[in-house]
């Protein structure tokens, strides 16, 4: 038995960091880099592919399914939860509870792809967390490609970038930005350079993983640790920023291509 996590690309692997440095198991990674950005693109084909990467890591005896990728989340997750009724699916989703809890009384922005802000997922959300006027929403979309696209992360342009989005923000009414795409804290560094010391940058890592700990407990996986990490169009490149990410060494995972086996 094995526990899957699911992005478009690299996103996901910062929950999966989390994820193996709390919980050992045999993990399953795949990244969908083959159809990376998912978040400007349309419902209908973003829906197609990510059934057909949860089919492939159902076929790897993943029982439980990590959905580290919020636009996938919003979109499919209800959707695979009845196609797959004996698999535990966890989704991800904007980290705006705690931000609330923690300061009731300032506003949030929400940051995210742009299908992420758009769906109804997100507004649910926020209606019955009682959010009302006090958030901004914020399409970051450019960031995914500044982490997937080159042969290295483009920590300057997407510095560049997030100083320009964040320009008009007036942060006095605000106390935290929640990263609600699972590429954006890749960036952390680059958003904590352009927004004032006060304002808290919150990411769902911590959250979704405290949830995968519960569920793997309760289904008894052995307690192995083995890293294999799947990607759906070869990119001699990714691997090696999937190591930076995680701070692990090439040898500590397995890497394979896999684009024959879902298309
Ligand atoms: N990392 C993903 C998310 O959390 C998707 C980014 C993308 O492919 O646009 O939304």
């Amino acid at each position: 038995m094995k526990i899957g996590f699911f992005d478009s690309g690299l996103g996901g692997l910062t929950i999966f960091k989390e994820a193996i440095n709390s919980y050992k198991a045999n993990y399953v990674y795949l990244g969908d880099n083959g159809h990376a950005p998912y978040g400007v693109k349309s419902k209908e084909e973003v829906k197609e592919y990510v059934f057909k990467c949860i089919k492939y890591l159902i076929d790897c005896e993943c029982k439980l399914i990590v959905i580290a990728c919020n636009t996938a989340t919003s979109i499919c997750i209800n959707d695979l939860r009845e196609m797959y009724s004996n698999i535990c699916f966890i989704g991800t989703e904007p980290a705006i509870k705690p931000a609330i809890v923690k300061n009731p009384n300032k506003k949030i922005l929400v940051t995210a792809t742009t299908l992420t802000l758009k769906e109804e997922k997100l507004k649910n959300l926020m209606n019955a967390l009682d959010v009302k006027n006090n958030f901004e929403l914020l399409p970051m979309d450019k960031l995914v490609e500044f982490a997937e696209h080159g042969d290295k992360i483009d920590y300057l342009s997407a510095n560049n970038y997030i100083k320009e989005s964040l320009e008009k923000i007036n942060f006095k009414e605000y106390s935290s930005i929640v990263l609600g795409c699972t590429h954006f804290p890749i960036f952390e560094n680059e958003f904590k350079n352009n927004v004032p010391n006060y304002i808290e940058i919150i990411d769902s890592a911590k959250g979704v993983v405290n949830n995968v700990i519960s569920h793997a407990k309760d289904m008894n996986f052995k307690n192995n640790m083995d890293i294999e990490i799947n990607i759906t169009k070869p990119d001699e490149y990714f691997f090696e920023k999937a190591t930076n990410i995680l701070e692990l060494k090439k040898e500590d995972m397995r890497c394979k291509i896999i684009s024959n086996s879902i298309a």
